[in-house]
């Protein structure tokens, strides 16, 4: 494939295709089990079953999901935020640890660490756009109790180096598969590499159910752990079946998924295979098109057999450069604009008051000025040298080949117009 050049004859204007990934499969499987819950009159995981009904939906969830990615234990919780909560209690994290987050993820990275009474310690991020190796190292100290490593956007991070950093450093993984449902590194599904692993269903992900979220371990006492922290410290006979309880009982919270809910998701589990194997394909045929490009460097992926291929970002020599990219891309009918909702914790208010629910909860409090080093912008170089200057070109289940090769020559024709 030839490079565009400025003579290239410019591109006719496509319709703008729909973004959605599981979102926009959502139909008569989705239909089936849910009204499956509604006119079974049971939309409470536990009880209500009449025993000559299949087994409920939630449990049918789990069992399938810990069987496709190959997790002894999963647990249906209802968000990927909730999950955060629970597998950090799960491994005991609470008031007085520190947690190392990359300073880019989402929100509730950081507002779950802090919701257990726990320091999130921020890191920097590399061209992978995940956790820089190099940063467990570096922020270690004799408290550091875990790292949530969050592989995002649909591409598993350097696991081997992390974990074995993590490891040398005596701290527990707890990885964050939100953005990664379907993801495998070296073939096994992220989740698989650390301790316990979280995914979340919400509407932008891969797999929807508007709001849903799993727990995955292999250890059965951080799934007993985790089973009491989203069902208020309960262990009941559905999960002591599966694992005898020997945890004594404390105090948790309640984030247990509804049937309607575990429906939906169970519904789009079964479909993940087709949205990967669509995206990766589309994916890599724009890739084709649009590789050595000057100027433009794609995400460094770790294991790009692994990658879910959902989105394509590329670095750009500057904002500037990254931010006309996108807007003549948009111009064209290209959908180019961030689509992560993913922000520097740093940058964001609920870091910046330093605040908790209230005063005594703040794991910050103890700091004497604050912002505090290692949280403010000027404490993350690498960080903001890749976050402002990239663009990302989302994919989606409504895209054809033909979007794809639009993309591809889109690309190609405004890289002519502003770097030739
Ligand atoms: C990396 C990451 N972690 C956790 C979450 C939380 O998931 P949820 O929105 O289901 O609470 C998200 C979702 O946006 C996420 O992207």
């Amino acid at each position: 494939m030839t490079v565009a050049s400025e003579s290239t004859p410019k591109l006719k204007i496509r319709p703008r295709p729909p973004l959605g990934l599981g979102a926009a499969l959502i139909g008569k499987e989705e239909e089936e089990l849910v009204l499956q819950v509604i006119r079974n009159q049971e939309p409470f995981r536990y009880y209500g079953h009449d025993p000559a009904h299949p087994p409920g939906m939630a449990a049918t969830l789990e069992k399938e999901f810990a069987g496709k990615f190959g997790f002894k234990y999963a647990l249906a919780v209802t968000s990927g935020t909730a999950a955060l909560e629970c597998a950090l209690a799960a491994l005991g994290v609470g008031p007085g640890d520190e947690v190392i987050v990359p300073a880019w993820s989402w929100i509730s990275c950081f507002t779950a660490i802090v919701r257990v009474g726990a320091l999130p310690v921020l890191a920097e991020i590399d061209e992978t756009f995940c956790l820089a190796p190099g940063e467990i190292t570096r922020l270690t100290t004799p408290n550091t109790k875990a790292v949530l490593l969050v592989h995002f956007q649909g591409v598993a991070a350097d696991l081997d180096k992390i974990t074995a950093e993590a490891h040398s450093n005596g701290i527990k993984v707890l990885e964050d598969c939100a953005e990664a449902v379907g993801a495998t590194y070296h073939g096994k599904s992220v989740g698989l590499y650390g301790d316990i692993a979280i995914f979340s269903f919400q509407y932008h992900k891969f797999m929807t159910s508007g709001e849903g979220g799993m727990v995955a371990c292999n250890d059965p006492t951080l799934y007993e752990r985790a089973v009491r922290f989203h069902d208020v410290g309960q262990v009941r006979p559905y999960h002591a079946a599966i694992k005898k309880p020997s945890v004594p009982a404390f105090s948790g919270d309640q984030f247990r998924m509804t049937e309607l809910c575990a429906a939906m998701a169970l519904a789009q589990l079964r479909k993940v295979e087709t949205i990967k194997s669509h995206c990766r394909r589309l994916s890599a045929r724009i890739m084709d098109q649009i590789k050595g490009l000057s100027g433009m460097t794609p995400r460094r992926i770790p294991d790009p057999t692994g990658d879910t291929g959902f989105e394509i970002y590329l670095a750009l020599p500057s904002k500037d450069l990254a931010v006309q990219f996108s807007q003549k891309l948009e111009a064209m009918n290209v959908n180019a604009k961030k689509t992560t909702f993913t922000y520097c914790h740093y940058a964001r208010e609920y870091c910046q008051t330093g605040h908790a629910h209230t005063p005594a909860a703040s794991p910050f409090a103890k700091f004497k000025q604050w912002p505090a080093p290692g949280y403010r912008q000027q404490d993350f170089p690498k960080t903001e040298a890749i976050i402002h200057n990239f663009l990302a070109l989302p994919l989606g289940m409504k895209y054809t080949d033909e979007d794809a090769d639009y993309i591809a020559a889109a690309v190609r024709q405004v890289h002519g117009e502003l770097i030739g």
